[in-house]
Order: C-alpha cells, then structure tokens, then sequence
C-alpha cells in the first residue's frame, strides 16, 4: 500500500516502544481507526488514551496474548467487527533474553520463541485469510529485527526467533504471490537500536516460565543492550515514521534508521555468506 490515508490497522505490540510508534506514525499518515492490541493491560489503556488524545483518528484496545491462539483470533474477530475490516496488520509485539545458547534456560527459549516467533505465526494464520478474502489492497508488517540478518553474541534465543520471523515474512510474501494474493503487500521490519521498554520485557513474562537465564553472558547482554538503548537508542516514533514510510515506498525489507547501517551491515554479512567465512563480530550501528 503507498497510501495510508483513511485505512484501518491494528499494531500486536501497540501499547509501547516501536508498536506505539507505528500506530501513531499510522494516525499522521491519516489512518481512521488503529487498533492496538497488547498484553499489559494498563499500558494499553495509557497508549489507547493518549493516541485518542492527539485527535488524529479513532483509536481503540484490544487485550491480546499473541502467543496464544485463541486469543490472536478473537482479536481478529473484533477488530474486524469494529473497524469494518482491517487494511494494515503489524504483527510486532516482541520480547528480549540474552545469554549463550547452551546456558540459556528452556523457560526463556519458549517464552521469546513463544511471543516473537509463534506469537508471529499465530497472527499470520489469523489476520491473513482475513486480508486475502477481504480482495482490498492491504499490508501485512511483521517486526523482526536486524538481529533476523546478522546475529549477535551473547543472543541465542532472540537472534533464533528474529531468524526465524525474517524467513516467515519471506515465505508469506512468497505464498501470497502463489496464491494469487498479490493484493496483499507484505514487509519486514528489521529494526536497529531503538530507545523502547524492550530491555523491562520481564514485566509481561508468564509465571510458569519464570526460569530467566542468569549468567555472565546473559548480564552482559543485558546490560550493554541497556547502555546502548538508553545512551543512542533512536525514537521510536522516528523510527516507526521511517520503517512506514519505506513499506509505503514499496520495500520489503525495511529499517528503522536513516544513514548506511542496513547497507553496510548486510553487505558485509553477504559477503562472508558468498565467501564462506563465519560471520563477522559487527555492532547495530
Ligand atoms: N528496541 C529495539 O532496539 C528493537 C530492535 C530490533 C527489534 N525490535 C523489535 O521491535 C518489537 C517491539 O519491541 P519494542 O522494542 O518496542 O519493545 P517494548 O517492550 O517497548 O514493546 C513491546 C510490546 O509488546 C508487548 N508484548 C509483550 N509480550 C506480549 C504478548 N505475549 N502478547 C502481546 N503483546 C506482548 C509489550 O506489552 C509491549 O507493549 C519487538 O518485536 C522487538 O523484538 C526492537
């Protein structure tokens, strides 16, 4: 889709950090109605209130696990019914573990496989259909991350999940040409460093996978994640308006930074891929 002018979207993830970025870059860009649908309740309720308040267009909340199924229906089901459709589905809720990927835990590999990998195909099997059979031009945006391109150390478990979210989004676009479903855009957002609660994503983990990782490596992951975000993590409004704007412009693979990273770090990473080396040490900036 190049326009977003009147349209109808719902952002996974919406109630914080780059989620909340893309419904208000979505609103700025003339959108009548955004739903987000997140699982922290009353985040939801602070972001659907403050988004209304800008008085850009209709926003409305949408309680939603998207590891769970059930639940990703059921929020198809009603934002359907309550927007009459929808045209833009951003499947970007997501969550963070660091740590080797023989000390971390399985409690952390199925809770950040759970949200940012099934919590991903659970939207496809729900929103897609939805979009295909509606016949209008649509957009489907799933959120990976550069670290679905290039891994990072001390990163197993999230670098899997964005691997595997990436090559999601790449089979989808691939299916939907098969299928005849070219009305039906597809994009990949593969964010870089952005200043968001990602590195708090223990305040909407599950109790029964409370086995969180504690090692050197994991500390350290976490904590350089921490300085980097807070001393030159991008806005994620910004990021957001340049992520929409490039999936407007018809890119499949889309980032969140102005300047040469996504270049840079890809290229050199496809060069070791076609030389045969192991990937280089190369850092989100
Ligand atoms: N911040 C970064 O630097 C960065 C970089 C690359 C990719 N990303 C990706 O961007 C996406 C958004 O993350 P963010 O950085 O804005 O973090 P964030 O923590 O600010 O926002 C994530 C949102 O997802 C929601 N969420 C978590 N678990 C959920 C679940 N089970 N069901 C529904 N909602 C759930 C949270 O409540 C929160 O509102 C994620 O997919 C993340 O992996 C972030």
């Amino acid at each position: 889709m190049d326009d977003f002018t009147g349209t109808t979207a719902l952002v996974t993830g919406g109630a914080s950090g780059i989620g909340r970025g893309l419904a208000t870059s979505l609103l700025e860009d003339g959108a009548a109605h955004v739903v987000l649908a997140d699982i922290e309740a009353e985040a939801l309720a602070e972001a659907v209130a403050a988004l209304t308040g800008l008085g850009l267009g209709e926003v409305s909340g949408i309680r939603c696990d998207v590891t769970d199924p059930e639940s990703v229906e059921l929020t198809a089901s009603l934002a359907w019914e309550r927007t009459g459709g929808l045209r833009v589905v951003c499947l970007n809720a997501g969550v963070f573990a660091g740590g080797y990927a023989w000390e971390t835990t399985l409690d952390d590999w199925d809770w950040v496989l759970g949200v940012n990998l099934r919590g991903m195909i659970n939207g496809v099997r729900s929103f897609v259909p939805r979009l295909i059979d509606a016949g209008e031009p649509s957009h489907l945006i799933g959120t990976a991350s550069i670290a679905g391109i290039v891994a990072a150390p001390a990163s197993a478990v999230y670098c899997t999940s964005k691997f595997a979210a990436v090559g999601l989004m790449e089979s989808v676009q691939h299916d939907l040409g098969l299928a005849g479903a070219t009305h039906v855009a597809t994009s990949v957002i593969c964010p870089g460093m952005v200043a968001t609660n990602i590195d708090h994503g223990e305040r909407n983990r599950p109790a029964a996978l409370g086995d969180a990782t504690d090692t050197e490596a994991s500390h350290l992951s976490g904590d350089s994640i921490e300085k980097i975000l807070a001393e030159s993590g991008l806005d994620p409004l910004v990021g957001a308006r340049h992520a929409l704007g490039q999936a407007k412009a018809g890119r499949f693979y889309v980032t969140t930074h102005e300047g040469d990273m996504w270049d840079r770090l890809v290229g050199n990473e496809n060069d070791d891929r076609l030389a045969g080396r192991p990937p280089r040490f190369q850092m989100y900036e």
